[in-house]
C-alpha cells in the first residue's frame, strides 16, 4: 500500500469520519474485491447514497487533478513556504505580499485535504480512489541547502515553465467570454511563451540566508514566475469545479464539488491580487511589465481591477454578468490535462502517465447529469 493510499484507508476508517454521516448515507460497504473491481459494484439501485459511474469518473479525475496540484504545492513550499529557510527566493516571493510564504503553505494543505478527502469519499462509496504514486519519477529543484529535496521525486515539474497569463485580461473584459469563442492576449507575453523556471534550481538561485531587497534579478524573476503560476493554476482549479459541478447526478456529490470548488476561486483570487504586485524587471527574454504604475495603463492590465469584471454569458443578448469563466462543460477534463501540458508541468512524464491521465479525462468528459450508467 502506498502513501497516499494508507492516508486515506486512516482517514476513511476513523470513527469521526465515519459519524459526519459521508460515509453512513446509504453507502455500500466497502470490501477489498469491491475496490479492486472498481465501478462495477456501482448502480443506480444501490439506495438513496448511491452514485453513478458518472459521479465517480468526474470525482476520479478531480482527485487526480488534486493529486498534481498538491505535487506542485509541496515543491512551493518545500523552497518558499512559511517553513522554508529564509532566502533570497522567499524575499522575492514576499515583494508580491509579505504573507506569500504563508499563502503558499495554506494552498498546499488545502490541496492536500481535497485530494485525501474525495478518495475517501470515492472510496466509501465502492469506487477505486486514484493514485499517480506509480508516475513519480520525475527530478525536481537541486537544491542541497534545504536537506531532502534533492532526492525526492516529482509528480510535475516546475522548472520549464510556459505560463499562460492570459487570465489575467480575460477577467478584466466587459465584452467577451471564452465560452462564446473569444481569446485573451497575456498580460505577460515573454513568460508564455518562453521556458521558466518558477522554484530555485540550485542554491545559487535559492541563496539561503539572503534576505536583502532589492532581491537579485533572475532570483525576482523566478518569483515574479512563481506568482503568475499560482494564479494560472488555481483559475484553472476554479473553472473545472465549476463546469464538473454541471456534470454529476447525486445531489451530495455537487455539494463535494461545490463546496471544494469554491475554495480554489478564494485560492485564485488571492494569486489574482498577489500577482499583481510583481516587480518589473527584465531577466534575459523574460519581461515583466509594470502592471500598477505605467500611466496610461490600459484597463484590460490594471492591476487592481481583480474582481471579476462583468462580461457577456451564455448569449449576447443577455446583460453583462460576473461571473467565472470559463465554464462551458464540453471536454473540459481533456482541456484541464492539455492547458497542463502546455504549461509545462508534465515535461519529461512517460507515456504511460498521459495515457492514464488521458483515460481519466475522457471517463470524466463522458459524464453526464441524470444519466444512471
Ligand atoms: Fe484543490
Ligand atoms: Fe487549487
Amino acid at each position: 500500500m502506498n502513501k497516499l493510499e494508507s492516508i486515506v484507508d486512516e482517514r476513511a476508517n476513523r470513527r469521526s469520519f465515519l459519524k459526519n454521516g459521508i460515509a453512513a448515507a446509504g453507502a455500500v460497504t466497502v470490501s477489498a474485491g469491491l475496490l479492486s473491481n472498481g465501478l462495477s459494484a456501482l448502480g443506480a439501485d444501490q439506495g438513496h447514497g448511491s452514485i453513478t459511474e458518472g459521479d465517480a469518473a468526474v470525482l476520479r479525475f478531480l482527485a487526480a487533478a488534486e493529486i498534481l496540484e498538491t505535487d506542485l504545492w509541496q515543491q512551493y513550499t518545500e523552497l518558499g513556504g512559511v517553513t522554508a529557510p529564509a532566502s533570497a527566493y522567499q524575499t522575492g516571493l514576499q515583494q508580491l505580499d509579505g504573507d506569500m510564504p504563508q499563502y503558499i503553505a495554506d494552498n498546499t494543505d488545502d490541496e492536500l485535504s481535497h485530494e485525501t478527502f474525495i478518495n475517501a469519499y470515492l472510496m466509501s462509496k465502492g469506487a477505486k480512489p486514484v493514485s499517480l504514486e506509480q508516475f513519480r519519477n520525475l527530478e525536481g529543484s537541486q537544491v542541497t541547502d534545504i536537506p531532502g529535496i534533492a532526492s525526492k521525486k516529482r509528480l510535475t515539474n516546475l522548472m520549464q515553465l510556459s505560463v499562460d497569463t492570459s487570465w489575467w485580461t480575460r477577467y478584466r473584459s466587459d465584452n467577451q467570454n471564452p465560452d462564446l469563442g473569444d481569446t485573451f492576449p497575456n498580460a505577460v507575453p515573454t513568460l508564455a511563451t518562453g521556458m521558466f523556471t518558477a522554484i530555485p534550481r540550485n542554491n545559487t538561485e535559492l541563496a539561503i540566508g539572503v534576505t536583502t531587497v532589492p532581491v537579485n534579478n533572475h532570483i525576482q524573476a523566478i518569483a515574479n514566475t512563481a506568482g503568475f503560476h499560482f494564479a494560472f493554476i488555481e483559475q484553472g482549479g476554479t473553472s473545472l469545479y465549476a463546469a464538473m459541478a454541471q456534470k454529476v447526478s447525486n445531489l451530495e456529490v455537487l455539494r463535494v464539488v461545490l463546496s471544494i470548488g469554491g475554495t480554489e476561486i478564494m485560492h485564485f483570487q488571492t494569486w489574482h491580487d498577489k500577482a499583481g504586485n510583481a516587480i518589473p524587471l527584465t531577466d534575459g527574454t523574460l519581461v515583466f511589465p509594470d502592471l500598477k504604475n505605467d500611466i496610461p495603463q490600459p484597463e484590460s492590465l490594471q492591476s487592481n481591477l481583480i474582481m471579476p469584471e462583468p462580461t457577456v454569458f451564455l448569449s449576447k443578448k443577455f446583460p453583462v454578468c460576473s461571473i467565472i469563466r470559463p465554464t462551458a462543460t464540453k471536454n473540459v477534463a481533456m482541456g484541464a490535462v492539455n492547458a497542463f501540458t502546455m504549461d509545462g508541468l508534465f515535461i519529461n512524464q512517460t507515456p504511460d502517465f498521459f495515457e492514464f491521465l488521458r483515460d481519466l479525462a475522457n471517463d470524466a468528459d463522458q459524464a453526464q447529469r441524470g444519466v444512471n450508467d
